[in-house]
């Protein structure tokens, strides 16, 4: 039996809680019941973990972050096509190759659309892929780690938007240019041509990057396709496995004030490839290869070092002399996204001007493809009859619809941009069952798995791209903003906000189980074939050669060796290689030396990296640990003194004497 006191305790907690109400304002009884309700389906307790891992994209940050659902903790940043200075990607020498392109180092990218690998349709928490849209690139980010493995440049493209959207069994990653780009039939990349000539010599292409067992990226090809933009993409699935979809804008291939004059037709295109039967083409060898300079850049695993490799030349098919490869679906006013559903029957663009969604139907597709019912022509690739391949059009379906994704019980979900709302649909009847708000204008959405054969549909997240009055403010620029939506009755139920950087297009999710088990917590120093590396603190050292000095350096709680160095002259280029000699989850340790013009190291356990430093002025200068390690972290410094261009002072260093 409880004690006395115990029991009144009890007893009192309710009039505690009915107090505070009062004292507070009290809300009404179905507020406080979906209030408390929707906190307690987003709540983890401390040391609970997420049921999803969320990856939204970072958009002009040029990063991927990684979010707890449905609690909205953002856990981490993977860095991609940006420097970050939190763990010196882009600024190490190991990691600098990454940014490779055939413009030069390029420093920052602007990153859109993450999508998971899969197997069978299904994503398989191996890797996520993510498209650059400024620099035309791919990247395969390993989720065993977390880190960026390979980024490929994607040749004769401009602004690589429709991207990047697997095959059910990653054979490709998919792309597209959506601004087309001077194209000669006789001289592709015939860059200097007089704008005003855009419909002779733009043309755009539909690009497939194989990803091999290994996750090895290859651009193996191009199809050459008419100059209008190319928006989104998505691959078909189950019955449409073998076929890509992308969505066109600009059929009327204007070349200014596009707001107005990419807007006259009444329907514009979705460009439907039949990838399988491209690629046997591209395996026979049909088509030409053409100039399609571009950077491979990858990490060799081996040594934890990326590298570069520079890759000539791509093979264009042209659909013209390919029969089959490639059909247009007509698709009310400038359709943005294009989405399959998880039986890959439908096919569901979303017309930004339109008043309905169109849903075209893959039967009716092939049907008519069988039947040669065209309505005409462009440029070779047939353009299939409207009323033959359509499956139904949602009526009503709010303003601005742009995007679609799917729960595991025939329901779509569209956003809709200018209404600022999400907007459930049934697929089989295409009538409209339930709609919310969402604050303010979504631009895509997510269900985990929702454009997968298989939806784990509990959450939606509204990517919303205007925030805002939701959260304290923060001066003229907010952080975006998503909204997680409870999915898994007749309807819709908000959840939660939570602030996002940068501006996540597009989101992936996945139940966290299948990526965790996979962690990666540190590396082994004996795997560690870094040709820099020290494997103890007796193989560290200082080696002059020329005005270049490299110091093999090791961390470990908590000191460097070396911590004093001596011998360092202004106008020597420096190299400090640093091996973290730990060998246990989450220590890394950091370094830094005053006055450097790139940034600190944060060295995972059993990693070596290196950074450079340019001394420019006589003294000596302290470095310390960045990452707080130990209690003796503040201790975790040393020296290096610099002295004039013509001194001879030998090189020396040490540690504890
Ligand atoms: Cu090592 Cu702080």
């Amino acid at each position: 039996m409880k004690p006395a006191k115990y029991k009144t305790l009890l007893w009192g907690l309710p009039v505690v809680v009915i107090l505070s109400l009062l004292m507070y304002g009290c809300p009404s009884q179905q507020q406080l019941g979906s209030t408390a309700d929707a906190a307690q389906k987003v709540y983890v307790a401390p040391g609970e973990y997420d049921e999803f891992y969320g990856f939204m994209s970072g958009g002009y940050s040029g990063q991927l972050s990684v979010y707890g659902i449905p609690s909205g903790r953002h856990l981490y940043t993977i860095p991609v096509f940006s420097q970050e200075a939190t763990n010196a990607y882009g600024y190490s020498e190991e990691s600098k190759p990454m940014l490779n392109t055939t413009h030069g180092f390029v420093p920052w990218g602007d990153s859109h659309h993450p999508e998971l690998s899969q197997t069978d349709g299904v994503p398989d928490g191996r890797w996520i892929f993510i498209n650059e849209n400024n620099t035309p690139r791919i990247a395969r980010i390993n989720l065993s780690t977390f880190t960026t493995d390979e980024i490929i440049e994607i040749p004769n493209s401009a602004g690589n938007h429709a991207s990047s959207f697997v095959t059910p069994n990653t054979e490709y990653v998919s792309a597209a240019t959506r601004f087309s780009i001077p194209m000669d039939d006789e001289n592709l990349n015939n860059e200097d041509v007089p704008i005003s000539e855009y419909k002779e010599h733009f043309k755009g292409t539909l690009s497939f990057i194989k990803v091999n067992d290994e996750g090895k990226m290859e651009v193996d090809f191009q199809i050459l396709v008419p100059g209008f933009n190319y928006d989104l993409s998505h691959s078909g699935k189950g019955p449409s496995d073998g076929w890509a979809f992308f969505t066109s804008y600009n059929s009327e291939q204007a070349h200014t004030l596009l707001e107005v004059n990419a807007s006259k037709n009444d329907k514009d295109f979705i460009a439907a490839v039949n990838w399988r039967k491209a690629a046997e083409y591209a395996a026979a060898g049909e088509g030409r290869m053409v100039k399609g300079k571009h950077y491979r850049n990858y990490v060799d695993h081996n040594t934890h070092t990326s590298k570069s490799e520079v890759i000539e030349e791509v093979r264009v098919l042209d659909p013209s002399e390919l029969e089959g490869i490639i059909y247009f679906l007509p698709t009310p006013k400038s359709p943005h996204g294009v989405d399959v559903d998880p039986s890959g029957q439908y096919i569901v663009a979303g017309g930004k001007p339109s008043t309905v969604i169109p849903v075209h139907s893959f039967e009716k597709m092939e049907q008519a493809i069988e039947n040669e019912d065209f309505e005409g022509e462009i440029d070779g690739i047939p353009v299939l009859n409207y009323d033959s391949i359509l499956h139904g059009e949602v009526e009503n379906p709010g303003l601005g619809p742009l995007h679609t994704e799917f729960d595991d019980r025939g329901n779509a979900y569209t956003t809709a941009f200018i209404s600022s709302e999400i907007v459930k649909w049934d697929l089989e009847t295409t009538q409209v069952v339930d709609r919310i708000a969402t604050y303010y204008s979504p631009g895509h959405l997510m269900i985990p798995g929702g454009d997968s054969r298989k939806p784990w549909g509990k959450y939606l997240v509204s990517l919303n791209k205007i925030t805002k009055d939701r959260y304290l403010p923060t001066g003229p620029e907010l952080f975006h903003s998503a909204q997680l939506i409870d999915i898994s009755g007749e309807k819709m139920q908000l959840l939660l906000d939570f602030p996002t950087e940068g501006e996540p297009h597009y989101a992936q999710a996945i139940p966290a189980d299948i990526v965790r088990q996979n962690q990666v917590k540190f590396y082994k120093l004996e795997d560690n074939n870094h040709p820099d590396a020290v494997k103890a603190e007796d193989e560290t050292r200082v080696v002059r050669d020329g005005n270049e000095v490299h110091v093999y350096m090791s961390t470990i709680r908590t000191h460097f060796a070396p911590d004093n160095i001596e011998g360092i002259k202004v106008g020597d280029k420096v190299y400090f290689h640093v091996t973290n000699l730990e060998q246990d989850w989450d220590i890394p340790h950091g370094f830094a030396v005053k006055g450097m013009n790139n940034s600190e190291l944060l060295v995972m356990p059993g990693e070596t990296r290196t950074i450079t430093w340019e001394p420019k002025q006589v003294g000596v200068i302290p470095f310390y640990c960045t990452d707080f390690c130990s209690a003796l972290h503040q201790e975790m410094q040393g020296y290096v003194r610099v002295s004039p261009r013509n001194s001879n002072v030998e090189i020396s260093y040490g540690t504890g004497q």
